[in-house]
């Protein structure tokens, strides 16, 4: 496995890697995707062998502009409306696929809808421009542990499950892209992330309920365990148990630590905080990296400051309470 800067002559390499059905790590601006030709059966084959996904599980199709996004998809007015709206961006739209559209049946999982997206990332999209096809991108992590938001997370989570990996620093969102669902009559958001309820809503109108309904749920993702450290998460804490570490948001100066002391004494290696200004968009950015580091030694438990579920706090908090879930 290597991992590579992002100049011209590797995002060149890296669209020739996946033209000849490789695997290829690249940046997106919501985190690290683990990228193939979303047209090669083998290709998508091994993106599920080298994140350990069940098969049933759809990917998204990363395309690098609107034009191409149309030859893979239906797009309503509606779609086209927010397509235009938010891309390139952090939003995953699920819309009816095209027949005979080309994209493998195993990338999404035979269903008659296809979820699709146009990244921000500037490497992101050169290596998809120049590839000239559609790009299946899961998060490159092994399924189920926490996203990727630096190549450090890729190469940690996947080792030589990938031969490539384009690095180029810390993704600026840190979060997941939201995925919207408008191949039904009332659109539905089928996972919080990057674009807020608040973006979406003026142009969609009221959204359908988010499900979170593990027996049959609208995004086969959406299984409550996911995004989960080794150790054990707990939410709402105002103090800090023994042996925990703390991730905080906000100021901890009145936060105890069980047993006696304060949690602004707990070692390095025992406390983060998202946010000391509680800015959610730090927050966002600082969720994945710091669960990542607190994860690396043996704490009984993180302890979590309340998040405020509001705004990209929805997605926060989405994925900290999916990180509870053993
Ligand atoms: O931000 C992102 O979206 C990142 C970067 C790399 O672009 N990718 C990502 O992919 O998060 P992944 O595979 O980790 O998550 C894809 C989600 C899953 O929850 C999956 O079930 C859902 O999208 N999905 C894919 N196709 C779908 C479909 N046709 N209908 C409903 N949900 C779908
Ligand atoms: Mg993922």
């Amino acid at each position: 496995m290597r991992i590579v800067n992002a100049s011209s002559e590797n995002i060149a390499k890296a669209a020739e890697m996946l033209t000849s059905g490789q695997l290829v790590a690249f940046p997106t601006e919501t985190v690290y995707g683990l990228g193939a030709n979303a047209c090669d059966d083998d290709a998508i084959r091994a993106v599920y062998k080298a994140k350990g996904r069940p098969s049933h599980n759809p990917l998204i199709i990363h395309v690098h502009n609107m034009a191409q996004a149309m030859q893979y998809a239906e797009f309503s007015d509606l779609a086209k409306n927010v397509a235009s709206q938010f891309w390139p961006g952090p939003l995953t739209l699920v819309l009816k696929a095209k027949p005979d559209n080309g994209i493998s049946e195993l990338a999404t999982a035979g269903l008659d809808t296809i979820a699709i997206r146009c990244p921000a990332h500037p490497v992101a999209n050169a290596i998809i421009k120049r590839a000239n096809l559609p790009i299946a991108a899961p998060s490159a992590n092994a399924s189920g542990s926490l996203s990727p938001t630096r190549p450090i997370h890729v190469k940690d989570s996947l080792g030589n499950n990938v031969p490539f990996i384009i690095a180029d620093g810390a993704c600026g969102i840190g979060l997941e892209s939201t995925v919207l669902d408008l191949s039904c009559d009332k659109p539905a958001l089928l996972r919080y992330g990057g674009v807020t309820e608040d973006d979406l809503e003026p142009v969609t109108g009221a959204l359908g309920a988010h499900t979170d309904d593990n027996e049959k749920p609208r995004s086969p993702g959406q299984l409550s365990k996911h995004y989960a450290p080794r150790t054990p998460v707990r939410l709402n804490a105002v103090d800090v148990k023994k042996g925990e570490a703390l991730l905080a948001f906000g100021s901890v100066k009145f936060m105890g630590v069980e047993g006696g002391g304060a949690a602004v004494d707990l070692p390095d290696n025992a406390i983060r905080n998202l946010s000391k200004s509680q800015d959610l968009h730090e927050a966002a950015v600082n969720l994945f990296s710091m669960l990542h580091e607190l994860d690396q030694f043996d704490h009984v438990g993180i302890a979590v400051m309340n998040v405020p579920d509001v705004g990209i706090g929805k997605a926060i908090n989405d994925r900290l309470f999916r990180a509870t879930i053993k």
